[in-house]
């Protein structure tokens, strides 16, 4: 009997026509929720599901899951995947690390930019026809990006990507990493000096439970007056009430990619401030990237489909675990 395999999102035949042999797919655009009937009923038929980030997979998800061995998600990010339960259950999870480094290194940087030199802001004040006067001295004076110093929270690959960014810029940069590790051109410090000193902050960091909330309303009130947060990992990183009271009383400056919730609730406070750039999480938002990590996402899919480790694995202790 052919193994089945779901798809949360919508692939050309022709691609998966090139990448699979002999499988049953079913193809689910609905709500994947366990209110849903249908998300239920094409769970239980599934031995392989590819998914992007916005696809919950927790206990209780897994539970609906009887047949499941690989769980493929477009992203590198798996904080929406209960992994524990997945490698309990044997299901090997897998993700797209390494190739949407650039994309969203660049993402920051532009962040840091449109924050720095307001760009945005600049853009809302011509389109509203209140340019009123032209070039003056004061006029909607920023920061330079190039005379700051930035502090990297995580150090992995994009974090160092964004470093190499920065230099370049010749601004000072400072990091911090979970596990102490060393970059060129990075002075490395602990995470209180760091976000005492730095101007801008910018996080780089996975979401694990240990990282949630890592940014609270204390190490908030810890950065400088007029510092920018540039947030382009994973909202849960951050106490967002904390940073909108820190936004609305003018103290700091924010420049986002992603959010406690998304899409962002109509009633966000966040909508209404002028100090901070938000874009709607496309961090790996490019054809080039996006194009990677979908082929990254298939070879996972096929390989694990075959019997085969998965090159991108999330979970690989889930092997071991297979083998007792
Ligand atoms: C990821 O892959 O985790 C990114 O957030 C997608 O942009």
């Amino acid at each position: 009997m052919p193994q089945t395999v779901l798809l949360t999102l919508p692939l050309a035949d022709k691609l998966l026509d090139a990448t699979f042999g002999d499988v049953r797919m079913l193809q689910f655009q609905g709500e994947a929720s366990l209110s849903n009937p249908q998300w239920c009923s094409v769970l239980k038929e599934a031995d392989a599901v590819l998914c992007t980030l916005t696809t919950a997979f927790d206990r209780e998800v897994f539970a609906q899951a009887p047949r499941l061995k690989v769980l493929s998600s477009v992203s590198v990010g798996v904080d929406h995947i209960d992994l524990e339960t997945a490698t309990s259950r044997g299901v090997a999870v897998g993700h797209t690390p390494g190739v949407l480094v650039d994309s969203t290194a660049d993402l920051a940087i532009g962040l840091m930019l449109a924050s720095c030199r307001r760009l945005v802001e600049g853009d809302r004040l011509i389109r509203s026809g209140q340019w009123g006067e032209g070039w003056t001295t004061g006029f909607f004076l920023g920061t330079d990006l190039s005379g700051a110093t930035v502090g990297l929270v995580g150090l992995g690959a994009i974090g160092q990507a964004v470093a190499r960014r920065l230099q370049g810029f010749g601004a000072r940069v400072l990091g911090w990493n979970r596990t102490p590790r060393s970059v060129p051109g990075v002075e490395i410090v602990d995470l209180d000096a760091l976000l005492t000193t730095a101007d801008i902050v910018s996080l780089h960091t996975a979401l694990v439970p240990e990282t949630y909330q890592l940014m609270d309303s204390g190490r908030i009130s810890l950065m400088k007056p007029g510092a920018t947060l540039i947030n382009t990992a994973r909202g849960g990183l951050v106490d967002e009430t904390a940073l909108i009271a820190a936004l609305q009383s003018g103290r700091l400056q924010a420049g986002l990619d992603v959010y406690a919730r998304e899409p962002l609730p109509p009633q966000s406070p966040l909508l209404t401030l002028d100090n901070v750039v938000m874009a709607p999480h496309i961090g790996s938002a490019t054809a080039a990237t996006r194009a990677a990590m979908l082929q990254r996402a298939l070879q996972n899919l096929r390989l694990g489909l075959a019997g085969e480790a998965l090159p991108f694995c999330a979970n690989p202790e889930v092997y071991a675990e297979r083998r007792v």
